[in-house]
Formats: C-alpha cells, sequence, structure tokens
C-alpha cells in the first residue's frame, strides 16, 4: 500500500513573514493530515528558516532544485548536501521550468538524480510533456524518455529511494488541469514501464500528480488507482486550499 503524498512547490515566491504564517496555518491542521506525507519546497534561502519551524512536526522540507556537482568553486549553486545540512529530506529535480528555462537536459536531470540520492536525500523526479508534444502524440515517448535518462543510468532500483511527480507543461499554472483518466494513463504507463524492469519497485513507486491541482480537482485525482498524490504549485501557498487537498488524500487513504 502506497502511503499518499502531498508535496507543495512554492517555486520563487516567499519572505520570512509569510512563509511563518503560511507554516503556522500548516501545523494547526497537522493532527488532521490522516495517513499522508506533506512536504514543502520553499526557495533555497528559506530552506533552514522552514526546517526551523517544522522540525518538531510532521511536515517534511523538499529542495526545489540541487546543483549537478558537489561542493566546490561553482558561484550561486546549493548543492544536494548543503540541502541534507539544513534539513531537507528530498529535493525536485527536472521539474519543466527547470527544463525549459535553465536548459536541464535529461542527462543534466539524471546527474542532479545522482546527487541527491549520494546525499542521501529522496530526488521527485518530475516528468511532462508540452501541449505540442500532447498534440503530436508524443506524450508516452517524452515521459519515458525523460523516466528512463534516469533509469538507464542508475538502475530500476535506484526508484526504491524516489518520487515521480507526472506534470503536463500545459496544466502548470494555466488552471487546465489534466482530466483523472487522462492523468490516470500516463501514470499507467509510468508504473508499467518500471514494472517490466521490476515489479515490486514499481508497486511500491509513488508517483505524484502536478499541474493546476486544488482543492476542487483532487479527491478525484487521487481516486485514481496510480495517482499517489499531488506535487500542489499555486494552491499550495493559500493555506486553507493546500490543507483541503492534503484532507482529500487522506480521505482517499482510509477508503
Ligand atoms: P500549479 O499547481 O501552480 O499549476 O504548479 C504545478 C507545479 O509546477 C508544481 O511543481
Amino acid at each position: 500500500m502506497r502511503r499518499k503524498l502531498v508535496a507543495g512547490n512554492w517555486k520563487m515566491h516567499g519572505r520570512q513573514a509569510a512563509n511563518e504564517a503560511l507554516i503556522g496555518g500548516l501545523r494547526a491542521g497537522e493532527r488532521d493530515f490522516g495517513d499522508v506525507d506533506v512536504w514543502v519546497a520553499p526557495p533555497a534561502v528559506y530552506v533552514g528558516q522552514i526546517a526551523g519551524l517544522v522540525e518538531d512536526g510532521a511536515i517534511g522540507v523538499l529542495g526545489q532544485n540541487a546543483a549537478a556537482v558537489d561542493d566546490g568553486a561553482f558561484t550561486g549553486e546549493v548543492s544536494a548536501a548543503m540541502l541534507a545540512d539544513m534539513g531537507c529530506c528530498a529535493v525536485l529535480v527536472g521539474h519543466s521550468e527547470r527544463r525549459s528555462l535553465f536548459g536541464e537536459s535529461d542527462a543534466v536531470v539524471a546527474e542532479k538524480f545522482g546527487r541527491i540520492q549520494a546525499a542521501g536525500l529522496v530526488p521527485v523526479l518530475c516528468v511532462g510533456e508540452t501541449l505540442a508534444e500532447r498534440e503530436a502524440g508524443q506524450t508516452e515517448g517524452v515521459v519515458l524518455r525523460q523516466l528512463l535518462a534516469v533509469v538507464e543510468r542508475f538502475g530500476v532500483l535506484s526508484l526504491r529511494s524516489a518520487v515521480v511527480a507526472y506534470e503536463p507543461v500545459w496544466a502548470i499554472g494555466t488552471g487546465l488541469t489534466a482530466e483523472p483518466d487522462q492523468a490516470q494513463q500516463v501514470h499507467e504507463v509510468i508504473r508499467a514501464e518500471v514494472s517490466s524492469r521490476d515489479a515490486v519497485v514499481a508497486s511500491d513507486l509513488r508517483i505524484l500528480y502536478g499541474g493546476s491541482v486544488k482543492a476542487a480537482n483532487a479527491s478525484a485525482l487521487f481516486a485514481m488507482p496510480d495517482i499517489d498524490g499531488a506535487l500542489v504549485g499555486g494552491a499550495s501557498l493559500k493555506v486553507d486550499e493546500f490543507v483541503a487537498i492534503i484532507r482529500s488524500a487522506g480521505e482517499g487513504s482510509v477508503r
């Protein structure tokens, strides 16, 4: 049985006072989260602040990005080991904004995946197709190419301590959510591909959906058999919305 996971990606949003208020609001509802893991991903400069605010609670801290190299002369970079040192439990890798705006190739994403695991953290590997790719019938090919860039390099067993997030690029920040069965189809393809290599790894692998998830659509998504939680952007900055999404995940898990 896979435990549901709801992760909030704050992207480049936040200030100390606002962060404190948001975490305070989440922690007020923490006891009702149920059987759900909850992670938040603040910008790197605020990781220490958030780690301090959640350390005696149930919320995990997720990094948004880590360098593809170990500590050294790389001005402006933040290593996975530093994120571990500051209290992160996991790090996003391959988010579409990193791929498209910062030119991260599949090879760079795989390199980062390896550094994150080497630092003892859980990579959350993001995959997803653009609208043009979907319309050209390439969804499956793109998603599997992004997944296999990691699997072929580190082996399928590397997914034992990783999470995959399917985020169709056309659904990110647009208000357009994939229909639950549309998302389920892709999640199923991902799990089947992993299963063809190792059935146990596949059945334990948590695959999150991301892209305009909000309180109003979360339950229908979580009802799908291969959707194990959500990676939430905009709605994770609103306490009530984010808590409602977490509650939906909790309800799904006891059904
Ligand atoms: P939105 O929920 O704002 O669409 O963002 C999704 C996302 O990119 C999470 O990583």
